[in-house]
């Protein structure tokens, strides 16, 4: 090869270099305001419809919770959250943070302790394992609507992104066998209304309590009663004020009607499709709809009140109980966070709470918080 050809071809090749540069240049520059772009969308909370004198609030108090923006870094100690776990009590709320914690593939070091966040609060329970907050909200609707209130100003302050809300708990079941998982469609208030009344200025406002469609059907489809040994229904949940009268029983200290008045009523509930009772899920519907929040009600029947009002099964069947809709739950997660397992290890995936978490589960094992 000649100089001049020598010449030409390493012109050729600068040229070349120089074009390849230029185009890496571009695509770093593009990559760099896209993430810039990502990253300014993420700084936004998905939630909406909030109150417009929120941003006023400098600190803003999450009274009930113990927590305020000025003492907590929201963003920093909340914003990976992805699901918000809602049961009863401060002890269940606890056991399941455990639990979650095992079915996700989190640990904690050996001497560590899960702290309940809202413990000086003295109201509820607050629990962070991972994406997973986990808190306790109590009896009735006025007790998780306090909850559900600061709940979502934590996330919007958080910043989180598209957070899923799930009530877990315990109902009475119409015409379902006790031990049934009961997911909730939509939830009507004593009255048999689809709505939660919320009293403001002395007007009441009815508030729509329809539950997403998608999730409960998926929730379902996540229980494999051959295996599981219990089924999971999808249907209206009546959200009771009082546990005895309100619910029909004949067993409170007061009653002034008859077993055949209590039984009418129940067959009534039974002909609009509604399949459990409970306390709380016109709230926590109406709230997280609001919010524009995706969120499911999961409730494991401890009777079937078209056979009785009291409680009779042992605790320890009732702990077992108590376990299915956690099942279920942790199966989402699991689903939703690792994706779904391979063929050959969907029994072993399916029934997690008995054995060690599996490798291709714990592939993104991270500390838990
Ligand atoms: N929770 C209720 O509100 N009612 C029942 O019957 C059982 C649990």
């Amino acid at each position: 090869m000649c100089n001049k050809d020598l010449g030409k071809e390493i012109c050729e090749l600068k040229a070349m270099v120089k074009a390849q540069n230029k185009r890496i240049d571009m695509l770093i520059k593009h990559v760099k305001e896209g993430c810039a772009a990502d990253e300014d969308k993420e700084k936004e909370s998905t939630i909406q419809n909030l109150s417009p004198y929120l941003p006023c609030l400098c600190p803003d108090v999450l009274f009930h919770l113990n927590l305020d923006t000025a003492t907590t870094a929201f963003p920093k100690v909340f914003g990976d959250v992805r699901f918000v776990c809602l049961g009863g009590t401060a002890h269940r709320m606890e056991a399941f943070a455990y639990f979650i914690m095992r079915e996700i593939g989190l640990k904690l070091s050996t001497s560590a302790k899960l702290k309940d966040l809202s413990e000086d609060g003295h109201r509820y329970a607050l629990f962070k394992v991972g994406p997973v907050l986990c808190a306790s909200h109590g009896i009735g609707c006025p007790s998780i609507s306090i909850l559900l209130h600061e709940l979502i100003k934590l996330v919007h302050h958080a910043k989180c992104q598209n957070p899923i809300f799930i009530r877990l708990g315990t109902c009475g079941g119409i015409g379902v066998e006790p031990g049934t998982v009961v997911i909730t469609s939509e939830a009507i208030d004593g009255q048999l209304r689809a709505a939660h009344e919320v009293v403001v200025h002395g007007q009441a406002q009815l508030r729509p309590t329809q539950l997403d469609a998608e999730l409960a059907e998926e929730l379902k489809t996540l229980c494999k009663p051959g295996k599981d040994g219990f089924v999971a229904v999808v249907g209206k949940t009546l959200c009771a004020n009082d546990f005895y009268e309100g619910q029909s029983r004949l067993d409170g200290a007061f009653c002034d009607y008859t077993p055949a008045k209590k039984l009418e009523f129940l067959q009534r509930l039974s002909e609009l499709g509604v399949t459990n009772i409970e306390m709380e899920s016109t709230a926590f519907a109406a709230l997280t709809a609001q919010a524009n929040i995706k969120s499911a009600v999961m409730c494991v029947a401890i009777l079937n009140r078209l056979e009785g009002d009291q409680i009779t099964t042992p605790l320890d069947t009732l702990h077992q109980w108590d376990m299915r809709p956690q099942m279920l739950v942790a199966r989402y997660m699991r689903r939703v966070l690792y994706g779904d397992p391979p063929e050959e290890t969907y029994e072993c995936w399916c029934s997690l709470s008995k054995h060690d978490v599996p490798d291709e589960v714990r592939a993104t094992t991270q500390e838990c918080s």
